[in-house]
């Protein structure tokens, strides 16, 4: 999937189907917040990490990414909301980088760095302090999948929810809250990522490149409402490390 000529998260708030009101329900989640530092691992432009520092005067920030565009458009805004003492984005593969452990640590879709879910969770745990707190974004099977979901992603890619939470539970943390993105977070997340394509198609309707991005945003929705809009689902845990 090229996402040249176009920015194809243009549109989207954050990169995971999730809303204003939820996104300030799990920082909520997260406290004590004051004076906390807060690591987010595969932060893509940081707007979670942006609202949970504004959310708590005294916390800091770091965001690590390794996609250069998502990290300059987190620079742009961390500087347009006055936020340069408190936060910084770092460009690095996460599994590499080394931070102190963290009060609260933060991953969102971003697992397959880990090389999965298990993975994911091990390194968090590793990256916080005892009582610390993690809030994991982690896909999951909602439903059935059809053979059309399950040509995108393999059943062994998610757990069910009640997997995920006792693999949580086996490496080492306890649950504090746990929601799922609704239906709506999902539609506006696709419809959102494929419009940002769709409104670079009306403006470059003679770009070179305009019939291989209408080709990937044909592919996308027919993936997304053939195949996995029924069965494909998004967990937000909060958990406490033991
Ligand atoms: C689905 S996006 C979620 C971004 C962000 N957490 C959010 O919810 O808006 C996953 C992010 O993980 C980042 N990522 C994946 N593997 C990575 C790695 N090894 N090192 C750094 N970032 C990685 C991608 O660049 C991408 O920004």
């Amino acid at each position: 999937m090229t996402d040249a000529p176009t920015d194809g998260h243009a549109l989207l708030d954050f990169n995971s189907p999730l809303s204003d009101a939820k996104s300030y329900d799990l920082i909520g989640t997260l406290g004590p917040l004051d004076g906390a530092t807060v690591v987010d691992y595969g932060c893509g432009w940081a707007e979670l990490l942006l609202r949970t520092v504004e959310h708590a005067p005294g916390a800091t920030g770091l965001g690590v990414d390794d996609d250069e565009r998502a990290i300059d458009r987190g620079r742009a805004n961390i500087a347009a909301r006055g936020l340069g003492d408190r936060v910084r984005l770092e460009r690095a593969d996460v599994t590499t980088w080394a931070a102190d452990p963290a009060d609260v640590v933060v991953s969102i879709g971003a697992s397959h760095a880990w090389g999965g879910t298990r993975g994911t969770l091990e390194a968090m745990h590793t990256r916080l302090k005892p009582g610390g707190r993690l809030l994991l974004g982690d896909g999951i099977w909602d439903g059935e999948p059809n053979a059309r979901a399950l040509e995108i992603f393999p059943r062994e890619e998610f757990l069910l929810l009640h997997e995920l939470v006792d693999l949580a539970l086996a490496t080492g943390f306890r649950l504090l809250n746990l929601t799922t993105a609704n239906r709506d977070e999902w539609d506006s997340f696709e419809s959102r990522w494929c419009a940002s394509r769709e409104r670079w198609l009306l403006d470059n309707p003679d770009h070179p490149e305009a019939a291989e991005v209408a080709r990937v945003v044909d592919e996308h929705r027919d993936g997304w409402l053939k195949g996995y809009r029924t069965s494909m689902g998004l967990a937000y845990l909060t958990l406490a490390r033991r």
